[in-house]
């Protein structure tokens, strides 16, 4: 069988690279498998391939499987609709609110439209459409509404798209993340041990700078009542979210409130690095095992 390892050469950086090397080895040992960029000469190549493990990013993220679809080619990681879901914060939003998965209250504001006023503050404003934290740093939080203003158009003029003001949630942070029908233990992530007067949060620089000081515990240490509830939530977003084969969710938890923050509809496979890598070692399952099966996982939809 051979299979594509296919990328987004214009999103690469060093975990990413990082990534898709450590996918390509790990198939390699059973199947015949190929880097394949996501460029011009795409659709000549990707017919040749039997399967495709999907490492793409952002809009490509749906461009791939749509066109996988057509060529009736086998891929891992979900459908092209349920990642153009995922991929904005604010229709993934609405979707779980309508679905009872309880997520914090929230407005959306698009490029020119007028910036309302809100009754809960303080509130986060993030890019609706981005990931890895780009867009937040310290001043995301905001307390009134001139500050929410300020930040709102510098979102718009930024990033090109709506902006999502959100109830901030001074709590504790999860992620807890699915694999093959399977919910792998939650991971805490703890932002105390960051340096004195650096954000409780996952702003861009903590993400990428201080990520060394973050403390991740799995499995999470919370009631087993508790670990229940996020579980079944988790399980039910992924299944009105038309999610399938993996995927990630963040949220936080406020007494015994939770809060769903996003969903990661193809989460990154960085070995020693990635989130759902942490959970899947807790989990039992080595690199190549979490890798296997993923790949294995998604062939079973074509099978008969
Ligand atoms: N409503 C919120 N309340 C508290 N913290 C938040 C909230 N929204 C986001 N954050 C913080 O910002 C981080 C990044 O936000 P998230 O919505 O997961 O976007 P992304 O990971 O795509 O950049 C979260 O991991 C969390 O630490
Ligand atoms: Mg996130």
């Amino acid at each position: 069988m051979k299979v594509a390892v296919v990328y987004d050469k214009s999103n690469l950086d060093e975990s990413r690279e990082l990534m898709i090397q450590s996918v390509y080895e790990v198939l390699s040992k059973r199947y015949k498998v190929s880097l394949i960029a996501f460029e011009d000469d795409f659709l000549e190549k990707i017919v040749m391939f039997d399967a495709v493990f999907n490492l793409s990013t952002a809009s490509k993220q749906v461009h791939v499987p749509a066109i996988l679809e057509l060529f009736r080619i086998p891929y891992t990681g979900s459908e092209p609709q349920a990642h153009a879901t995922c991929i904005d914060k604010i229709k993934t939003k609405i979707i779980l609110s309508y679905y009872g998965i309880p997520t914090p209250p929230f407005v959306g504001v698009d490029i020119n439209d007028d910036i309302p006023e809100i009754e809960f503050y303080p509130a986060i404003v993030k890019p609706s459409c981005e990931g890895s934290a780009k867009g937040l740093n310290a001043d995301s939080v905001v307390k009134d509404h001139g500050a929410l203003i300020k930040k709102v158009q510098q979102i718009h003029s930024q990033f090109k798209q709506a902006a999502l003001v959100e109830q901030f949630i001074d709590g504790m942070e999860f992620s807890v993340g699915i694999v093959a029908d399977e919910v792998l233990p939650i991971l805490e992530i703890d932002f105390s041990t960051l340096p004195e007067g650096m954000e409780r949060f996952y702003s861009y620089r903590v993400k990428h700078e201080y990520g060394s000081y973050t403390r991740y515990v799995c499995p999470a240490k919370i009631e087993s009542d508790l670990e229940e509830r996020i579980k079944n939530y988790a399980k039910r977003a992924f299944k009105v979210l038309g999610l399938r084969n993996y995927a990630r969710m963040d949220l936080r938890v406020k007494g015994d409130q939770i809060y769903f923050l996003e969903v990661n509809s193809l989460p990154m496979l960085t070995p020693n690095y990635s989130d759902i890598i942490k959970m899947a070692e807790t989990a039992g399952y080595s690199y190549e095992e979490l890798i296997m099966n993923i790949l294995d996982d998604a062939l079973k939809r074509y099978e008969g």
